[in-house]
């Protein structure tokens, strides 16, 4: 038996910021990072709550891949404000904060708080699921976090809020959010709804990506971009990720590059090892289930091509085409990683990612050597 839900109510388009003058809460605490909370962006939020007489206090402690401490210092902060809600504003990492610290926060105080999410980037669509990726410095390593307990109460789309993002963000958090939707595509629980919502995505980061990319003032393109991204972590709460996601967040953990520019290296590597290009060309029989799926998001990017392999070589050389445009490095060494550094963990890297849950529901299953060869081969 299978089910499907959205719990998370969802406002999106012109205004959507809007919602915060009728929130039925009396108090909220706000959690953002640092360069939100001076940037005056936070202003179009907290002006809408003093409209309605909402009692605000901001927590803006977060930073980027939030480690256990900060969440600690939150909780703190949660049980000493007492709100009926939180207000989580920014990228993936003030929102996985805030459904961090809610959780345990709720936990030790004994009280439900409501979760309103408000995300600053198109890319993680945290604001709907029930994931929260968190790092343990010590050991370099990232866990998702997953429970349906942390689902944000609601999410604001307003694109207003994406205008400010710098291009290497656009450009990192885009292909996020296309890995998202791919890997929920081809992820072994995929399912007719998961589908629909991760095509649609795909389909919008096609034409809309690289045009937001280019453009900070293409409004029409950011305003698609946000809610791909919210359409792909939909894609992604119900079907789950896949080996790329392990990858990327071994490789985060220990060389620090961003999760969505992590993504966008793996990518290329993660579809070629499973299609299994270059071992099944011998008849359309032996190619892997996932080869047709591969094939459909081809399609949809417009880079269909004579047969499946020729397909998924053009949907590889499409990524990398991305990856070029947007200046996203394509290799681990150009990420200015040293080389003798990289190859001693590829051994650590490859056992965590295969031990990271995202991995479980990849369609070809990993053993630890073939991920030691992708991580080799994603050197150079
Ligand atoms: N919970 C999930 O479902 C999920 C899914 C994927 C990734 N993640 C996690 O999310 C985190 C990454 O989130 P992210 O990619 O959104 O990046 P981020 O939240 O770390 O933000 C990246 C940078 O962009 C800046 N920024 C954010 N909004 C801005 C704006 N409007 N204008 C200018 N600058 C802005 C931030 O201050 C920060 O410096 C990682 O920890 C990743 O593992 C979570
Ligand atoms: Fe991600």
């Amino acid at each position: 038996m299978n089910s499907f839900d959205i719990r998370t109510k969802i406002y999106f388009g012109d205004d959507a910021l809007d919602r915060l003058i009728d929130i039925p809460y009396k108090k909220v605490m706000i959690i953002t990072d640092p360069f939100i909370a001076e940037s005056g962006m936070l202003r179009l939020i907290t002006d809408r709550l003093a409209q309605a007489f909402i009692e605000f206090k901001v927590f803006s402690d977060v930073v980027p891949d939030p480690p256990l401490e900060k969440i600690e210092l939150g909780v703190k902060a949660l049980l000493e404000c007492n709100p009926d809600a939180i207000i989580a504003v920014g990228g993936g990492s003030a929102i996985d904060s805030a459904k961090s610290i809610r959780e345990f926060g709720s936990r030790a105080g004994g009280k439900h708080i409501a979760l309103i999410a408000i995300p600053t980037t198109s890319g993680t669509g945290s604001e709907v699921t029930s994931f929260a990726v968190v790092t343990d410095t010590q050991n370099n390593i990232k866990y998702p976090l997953v429970s349906d307990s942390m689902l944000p109460t609601e999410a604001i789309l307003d694109a207003e809020l994406v205008k400010s993002v710098p291009a290497s963000v656009t450009a990192d958090t885009g292909m996020d959010v296309l890995t998202h939707a791919i890997e929920a595509y081809v992820s072994i629980k995929n399912n007719e709804f998961s589908a629909a919502l991760a095509e649609k995505a795909i389909e919008i980061c096609g034409t809309f990506l690289l045009r937001s990319y280019l453009d900070n003032n293409d409004t029409h393109a950011r305003k698609k971009m946000h809610v791909a991204s919210c359409l792909a972590g939909l894609a992604f709460n119900s079907a789950s990720l896949g080996l790329n996601h392990g990858i990327a967040h071994a490789l985060g953990a220990r060389f620090h590059i961003p999760h969505g520019r992590a993504n966008a290296i793996v990518l290329p590597h993660v579809i070629e090892f499973n299609s299994g290009i270059n071992k099944h060309s011998k008849s359309k029989k032996e190619y892997p289930k996932c080869v047709e799926k591969y094939c459909n998001v081809a399609k949809l990017l417009g880079v269909n091509n004579f047969n499946e392999i020729t397909t998924i070589r053009a949907l590889v050389g499409w990524i990398q085409f991305m990856n070029k445009e947007m200046n996203i490095p394509l290799s681990v060494s150009q990420c200015g990683v040293d080389k003798h550094e990289y190859m001693n963990a590829v051994e650590g890297m490859a056992e965590k990612a295969i031990a990271d849950s995202c991995t479980a529901t990849n369609p070809r299953v990993p053993t630890k050597s073939d991920v030691c060869l992708i991580l080799e081969h994603m050197y150079d």
